[in-house]
């Protein structure tokens, strides 16, 4: 059974798991806003531009920050007066990137991570996580072959990391379900829209 209140559903995973494809159908479908991070905003595109520039080096620390301060004006302006006029919101990448890449991959600690996340989104937690999850060689290979990013250039054993820290997060974070990417596109759809009418998303 569908439900009324506006809700909120993020899609997660490594680069290249698909997860892009499956947020932008999963909204249109829904007449949702669809939206993203790093970037979802005029000051989002700002940060985004700088943290992906893979040739202007930062610390973890830096990296992690300025991730939060994009999440943080994104809530505020974007996603919060969404879901208060009544809209759904679907975002690709949420919370779970900062503790997936930045705590399981570059090894900051999560207990700050998870303070530092609370200071930046207060009470604003999806209704439903989606991790779109796939082997990094699969994910490495779908990637088109432009220029990397700062996170596509890091290593393997990199990615590697981040993808188990995601694995990790859904046996310990609520509302979160693990769709196994390597299907077909259809029946990754199928297990989205299974996922999606458990919580009473109307599409
Ligand atoms: P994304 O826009 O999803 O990648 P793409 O360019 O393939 O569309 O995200 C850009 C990168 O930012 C991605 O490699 C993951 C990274 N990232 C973090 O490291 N931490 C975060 O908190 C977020 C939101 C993204």
């Amino acid at each position: 059974m569908s439900t009324n209140r506006p809700l909120f559903v993020a899609f997660e995973g490594i680069d290249g798991c698909g997860k892009s494809t499956h947020a932008k159908r999963t909204a249109t479908g829904a007449n949702a806003r669809l939206t993203f991070e790093p970037g979802g905003t005029p000051l989002g595109q700002v940060l985004r531009q700088r943290l992906l520039a893979a040739d202007e080096p930062m610390t973890s620390e830096t990296e992690a920050l300025l991730m939060l301060a994009d999440r943080s004006h994104h809530v505020v302006s974007v996603i919060t007066p969404t879901l208060a006029s009544g809209q759904s919101v679907v975002t690709d990448r949420f919370f779970g990137s900062t503790l997936a890449y930045q705590g399981y991959g570059r090894g900051l600690d999560l207990t700050s991570l998870r303070a530092a996340t609370r200071l930046a989104i207060g009470e604003c937690r999806p209704d439903l996580t989606i991790v779109i999850d796939l082997p990094v060689a699969t994910a490495h290979a779908r990637r088109s072959p432009s220029k990397a990013d700062r996170f596509e250039s890091a290593t393997l054993d990199f990615h590697e990391r981040v993808r188990a820290g995601f694995l990790d997060l859904a046996t310990t974070e609520t509302g979160w379900v693990v769709i196994n990417g390597e299907q077909s596109l259809d029946a990754v759809a199928r297990d989205v829209d299974a996922a999606l009418a458990a919580i009473g998303w109307a599409s």
